[in-house]
Order: structure tokens, then C-alpha cells, then sequence
């Protein structure tokens, strides 16, 4: 099959800030990329936030997906991807007619996690822009090692949200380097984060967990990791780290005015070697790329091997068509330790 040539059914901006299901053509692909048939799809904050945001009408809305290989670029090598393969992986949906809320979507092959047969498709799809945040922001901008070469010694790092998607994969992450892992979430979740392998954990709602933090640590936390980013955390975070300072990566624009206190606003889409355009104006960052390039090895091998869980899945019924019912359901609040998820084969009109 070539790109354009079909037509699929896939979540479509209006240019309104709504969107509908609709057909149009199966993306094309260039030289370096595959077309991966959707299986299942997950959502993340960023997904109704640029469906807001940026108002164009013709783009294909979604990031994250698991699928099968339909397509290999002429510049791919048979040696890295195949047709039929399982895949997992995530673009950055919402601002062109590439995106994953559709039956087929496209992705740099260099990018893909190759799926072992033992993870689900509605797994995979858990395994995009959260996991490759969480990777990014410890080994690229905390400098921290990765699993292939832990640490020796237990550096303290602290995971603000250890229940939001980019903290759950960040706990396992930071463990797996080798870590002391400090993370905050609601009370019922405390035995959910410990299970991930934090450490210890602290109610997010104390306004004395960051002096609590403080005093876990004996006031040597020099690195932490704001998942939430927004209203008091940014304050609570620094206020944890030790008498020093220390160096906080925020997942949504942040710059402390603490002495001591360097922030480093993580985006995802850096991994992606390019120019962006939205939510902001960046740059490409060749070594995000390659980064990027390491982390979805890595984190095939991690699954392979059972050390990575995605998760927990929260099902959405009606496939592509529950999209809108999925971003009221975030927006409201309710996403409480879990992935809203999309099977695409549940979409009314798509061929099982
Ligand atoms: N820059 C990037 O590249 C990038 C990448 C990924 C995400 N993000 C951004 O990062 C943020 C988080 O995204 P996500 O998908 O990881 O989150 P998510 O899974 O939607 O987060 C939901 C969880 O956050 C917890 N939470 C809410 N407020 C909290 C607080 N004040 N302290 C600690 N935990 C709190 C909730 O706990 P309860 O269960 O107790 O309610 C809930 O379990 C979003 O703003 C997203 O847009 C940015």
C-alpha cells in the first residue's frame, strides 16, 4: 500500500478548537519512515490542550500508539524494521495531517519501540510521550546513568507526581539507574508508587511533605523532576531540595528565581531531531535525537526482559469516536493514576 492512495477513518481538527471523525487520506511516508497500522491509542494532557490551542482546521489529533508495521521506507533497513512487526511509539499529534487518533499513522523507523509479543497492543500504546519524557529528562538533562550502567552510589532524586504518566515511568526509571527514589502522590496510592519502586513517598496535599523531603534526605537532594509543573509545585519541589539548590526539571515552562536553583523546561518532541513550531518555537536538538534513538532500545529491551510496566489502562468504549468523552474525562480531573485508551477497531465504520 502507498500512503494517499487509501482513505482511513482518524480524529480531525475542525479549526475551532473541535474536531470530528472523518475520512481522509493514509499519510504518506518519506524515505526514513514507516506507516504503522493503529492498533490502540492512548491520550495525554497535551493531546486536548493543542486541540485548543492550535486552531487549524485538517490535522490529525493523538500522540501516542501501538500498531503493526504497514509500510517500510526505501531508506529503512530490513535489518531494523519489518512488515508486520509490532511497534510502539508517539508523534506529536494535533498539527499536521500525521496523527496517531487515526487508522494508520507515520513515524521515523529510528523512533519505533519494537513491541515483544508478551506486552498488548493497549499496553504499548501507554509507552509514548510519558516514557520517552521520563528517559529524556533523567539521561539527557539530569545527566543521570542509565539501566546498563547504574549508579553505585544511591543519589537521592525526587519524582513530583509518582501516580501521573510521566512520574509512574519515571520512578521505574530512576530505580532501575540505580536511584533513591522520593516521590509525592495521594495516600491510596502510596503502596501503588512503592510497587514502581519508590522509595518513599509523601502526600502531595501536606504542605510539610517538602520540608519533610528535606529531612528524609538530610538535606542532600540535589536533583528533582516536576511532573506536574504548575500552581504550588514548582515551589514545593524547590523548596525540598537541599540548602544549596539543585537542578529541577519542570515538564511545563518554569524558571525559578531561588538562588542555587537551576530549571530546565523538558518538551518531549525534542527527540524528534526538528525544528518545532508549537507549543513553542525550539530548535532541533541533534542529540535529543539520538537520544531519543537509544531510549526506544532501551525501552524494548526493558520489556522484553519484564522490568518496565506500562500503565494501568483505562478503556474508553467507541474507539476514535469516545475521543471527545476521554478529554472531558482528563479536563474534569479524573485521571487518577491510569491511561485513557482507545482501541481503534472499536471506532464505528473501521473493519475489525
Ligand atoms: N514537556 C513535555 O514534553 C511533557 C511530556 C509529558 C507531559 N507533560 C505535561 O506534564 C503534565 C503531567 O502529564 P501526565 O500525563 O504525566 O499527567 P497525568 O497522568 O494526567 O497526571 C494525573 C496524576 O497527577 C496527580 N496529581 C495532580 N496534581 C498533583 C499534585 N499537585 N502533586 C502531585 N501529583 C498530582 C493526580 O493524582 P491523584 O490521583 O491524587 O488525583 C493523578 O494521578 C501535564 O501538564 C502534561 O501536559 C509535558
Amino acid at each position: 500500500m502507498t500512503g494517499c492512495s487509501k482513505s482511513m477513518k482518524a480524529i480531525v481538527t475542525l479549526g475551532n478548537g473541535r474536531f470530528d471523525l472523518k475520512d481522509i487520506p493514509v499519510p504518506p511516508i518519506s524515505a526514513g519512515d514507516i506507516l504503522v497500522k493503529v492498533a490502540a491509542v492512548s491520550q495525554n494532557p497535551v493531546d486536548w490542550k493543542t486541540a485548543l490551542l492550535h486552531q487549524k482546521s485538517d490535522n490529525v489529533l493523538g500522540c501516542d500508539f501501538a500498531g503493526t508495521v504497514a509500510e517500510v521506507g526505501p531508506e529503512v533497513p530490513s535489518t531494523m524494521r519489518r512488515v508486520g512487526e509490532r511497534v510502539a511509539g508517539f508523534i506529536q499529534g494535533g498539527v499536521a495531517p500525521n496523527g496517531a487518533f487515526a487508522e494508520y499513522v507515520v513515524i521515523q523507523a529510528v523512533l519505533a519501540i519494537p513491541l515483544p509479543d508478551s506486552v498488548s497492543f493497549e499496553e504499548g500504546a501507554q509507552l509514548g510521550i510519558a516514557c520517552f519524557t521520563a528517559c529524556l529528562t533523567l539521561y539527557q538533562y539530569l545527566k543521570f546513568p542509565t539501566p546498563d550502567c547504574p549508579a553505585k552510589v544511591p543519589t537521592p532524586v525526587l519524582i513530583w507526581s509518582g501516580t501521573s504518566a510521566t512520574g509512574q515511568y519515571a520512578i521505574q526509571f530512576a530505580k532501575l539507574s540505580g536511584l533513591r527514589v522520593f516521590t509525592t502522590a495521594s495516600p491510596k496510592h502510596f503502596e501503588f508508587v512503592k510497587a514502581l519502586g519508590a522509595d518513599e513517598v509523601f502526600d502531595y496535599a501536606d504542605s510539610r511533605t517538602p520540608r519533610k523531603i528535606f529531612a528524609s534526605t538530610s538535606g542532600t537532594l540535589r536533583h528533582a523532576m516536576d511532573c506536574i509543573s504548575q500552581d504550588r509545585t514548582p515551589n514545593q519541589v524547590s523548596t525540598s531540595l537541599s540548602k544549596e539548590g539543585g537542578t529541577i526539571a519542570t515538564l511545563l515552562p518554569y524558571t525559578s528565581r531561588t538562588k542555587g536553583v537551576k530549571t530546565v523546561s523538558i518538551l518531549a518532541y525534542t527527540i524528534f531531531g526538528k525544528d518545532i513550531s508549537f507549543p513553542y518555537t525550539q530548535p532541533a536538538v541533534a542529540e535529543d535525537h539520538a537520544s531519543g534513538i537509544q531510549y526506544a532500545k532501551l525501552i524494548s529491551k526493558l520489556l522484553s526482559e519484564g522490568k518496565l510496566k506500562p500503565i494501568p489502562i483505562k478503556m474508553f468504549p467507541n474507539g476514535l469516536q469516545g475521543v471527545q468523552d476521554g478529554f472531558e474525562y482528563m479536563r474534569a480531573g479524573e485521571v487518577h493514576a491510569e491511561k485513557i485508551t482507545y482501541r481503534v477497531s472499536d471506532t464505528p465504520g473501521v473493519d475489525p
